[in-house]
């Protein structure tokens, strides 16, 4: 059987076909527009996915056997917030993970309805890109927009409703929402209430490796697909990237550099970070996970590169940084172009280049931009190491990981070893996977990863550039608390 993998990231849907035994047979991919409609606010338009992802799957289709599609699966960008009124038309653009205006609404469930209360009811606290602060925005700023709220979804969740005429989520994406009692794996019927939604407005929840329902006869027609073909719940892109990269079961770590950055350590069982710097969600392998998110992490490298210095060449303008500059960086560089989540959740912070002086070139601002994203990594780790998780080894996947500097510096800033595999399409392939276990391939998605993923290159920190970078780290935690009252001066 055949299998489609979607990833619907933030620039751009990417689709790959699948066969039973893991080879891929085609790769697709369609951007679509982002629209920062104000400094710090992040949205996209839900129609421009359903129709990018609807042409892919087309183009990805057209040469083969269309009766051998056995499922779909969907890995998503999280924590948007799509909304449908009662005849399922879609309310106001879809607010990214990535959006930072509900920083007054993130303080108000933070302080008022308490940090410990919210990690009681959900497994974590507020944070400016989950859905619950996102809809206490809207209440606010758009009460007539508000009322008319029919059906509350998830991106993912979006495409798989106008694929099956099913309102469904997934364990792992309903997590991010801020709405969802991670531990229990239900809705919090006291978050609900808070943010003023009632349990109707709400997507019924899966597994996500369970089939929620079969393709709508005029999306199979629509696709050219047979009506028989399933789609299965899916999984938030982080969850599906880890299992397109085998990082299931007990203390797996997995790295994902795309828009943004993560730190993903998979386990077996429920568990909270004491802090709430790491989120605690559900795994899409029917276990959890803990994660820290960057806001911005390939995003910086693609914005230095394109918007600043006008440099389409990534590996040219790589090639500057020699084996012999790593680790001596005299110049520093804060990701945080959108603010930043973990660990600081701080809306105001910005990006900032610091160190410079005359004697510096071009390629050390480059490198301090990737060194910057790898420090940024290395403290979502340090707070996982904190908790006593002994992390020695990570996957790595996501654009970023294209890069062997990037690589290299990232293991050598995290001391850790880094393994990549085969597929660099973490969510498209973890998205495949899932249906191929949906459609009965596999008996569970351990059993799937365990025989299709595959480790084809291993990259281990060298001990004197380790020792190197941990000083150059050392210097990096002091920038972030130095600046960080000045930050919210700067942008009135
Ligand atoms: C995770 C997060 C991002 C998005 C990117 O919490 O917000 O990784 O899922 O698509």
């Amino acid at each position: 059987m055949l299998y489609i993998g979607i990833d619907l990231g933030t620039s751009a849907v990417k689709l790959l076909l699948m066969d039973g035994g893991g080879k891929i047979h085609k790769i697709v991919s369609r951007e679509y527009p982002i629209s920062f409609p104000h400094p710090g606010w992040s949205e996209q338009n839900p129609e421009d996915w359903l129709r990018e992802t609807v042409e892919g799957i087309r183009e990805l289709t057209a040469d083969c056997d269309k009766s051998q599609i056995g499922g779909i699966g969907c890995g998503g960008q999280m924590h948007g917030l799509v909304a449908l009124d009662k005849d399922n038309r879609v309310i106001r653009p879809a607010i990214l993970w990535n959006d930072g205006r509900t920083a007054e609404e993130t303080d108000w469930l933070n302080t008022v309805v308490g940090k410990e209360t919210l990690s009681q009811y959900t497994a974590n606290i507020a944070f400016a890109g989950f859905t619950a602060p996102k809809l206490l925005w809207m209440r606010k700023h758009e009460p007539e927009l508000f009322a008319k709220i029919d059906k509350i979804m998830l991106p993912k969740d979006y495409l798989n409703y106008m694929l099956t005429g099913i309102h469904c989520t997934d364990v792992s994406d309903a997590s991010g929402m801020l709405l969802f009692d991670v531990k229990h794996k239900a809705w919090s019927a006291e978050m609900l209430k808070i943010c003023g939604l009632k349990e109707s407005q709400m997507a019924r929840i899966f597994e996500s490796y369970e089939a929620v329902g079969t393709l709508k006869p005029d999306m199979a027609a629509a696709l050219g697909l047979p009506e028989t073909v399933k789609v299965c719940a899916g999984a938030g892109d982080n969850a599906a990237a880890a299992v397109g990269t085998g990082t299931v079961g007990d203390g797996a770590c997995n790295i994902s550099l795309g828009t943004s950055g993560t730190v993903f350590i998979a386990s077996r069982s429920f568990g909270v970070d004491p802090n709430n710097a790491l989120h605690s969600f559900a795994h899409a392998d029917g276990g959890y996970h803990l994660m820290g998110c960057m806001l911005s992490a390939a995003s910086c490298n693609k914005w230095w590169m394109e918007e600043i210095i006008g440099m389409g060449e990534y590996a040219r303008e790589q090639a500057a940084i020699t084996e012999d500059k790593l680790g001596r960086n005299h110049v520093f560089f804060l990701p945080y172009l959108m603010g930043e989540r973990s660990p600081i959740n701080d809306t105001n912070a910005r990006g900032t280049f610091i160190g410079l002086s005359m004697d510096n070139a071009r390629a050390d601002m480059t490198q301090a931009v990737l060194e910057g994203v790898a420090f940024a990594v290395r403290d979502s780790l340090e707070v996982a190491r904190s908790l006593g998780l002994d992390i020695r080894k990570s996957r790595i996947c996501g654009g970023g990981a294209k890069s062997p500097l990037w690589r290299n510096i990232i293991a050598n800033v995290c001391n850790l070893e880094l393994e990549r595999i085969e597929s660099e399409e973490g969510p498209g392939y973890g998205g495949a996977i899932l249906a191929a276990v949906a459609c009965g391939e596999f008996p569970s998605v351990r059993a799937a990863t365990e025989k299709l993923v595959k480790v084809t290159e291993t990259v281990a920190p060298e001990p004197e550039l380790t020792a190197r970078y941990e000083k150059r780290y050392q210097k990096f935690r002091r920038i972030y608390p130095t600046l960080k009252e000045l930050f919210p001066t700067l942008h009135d």
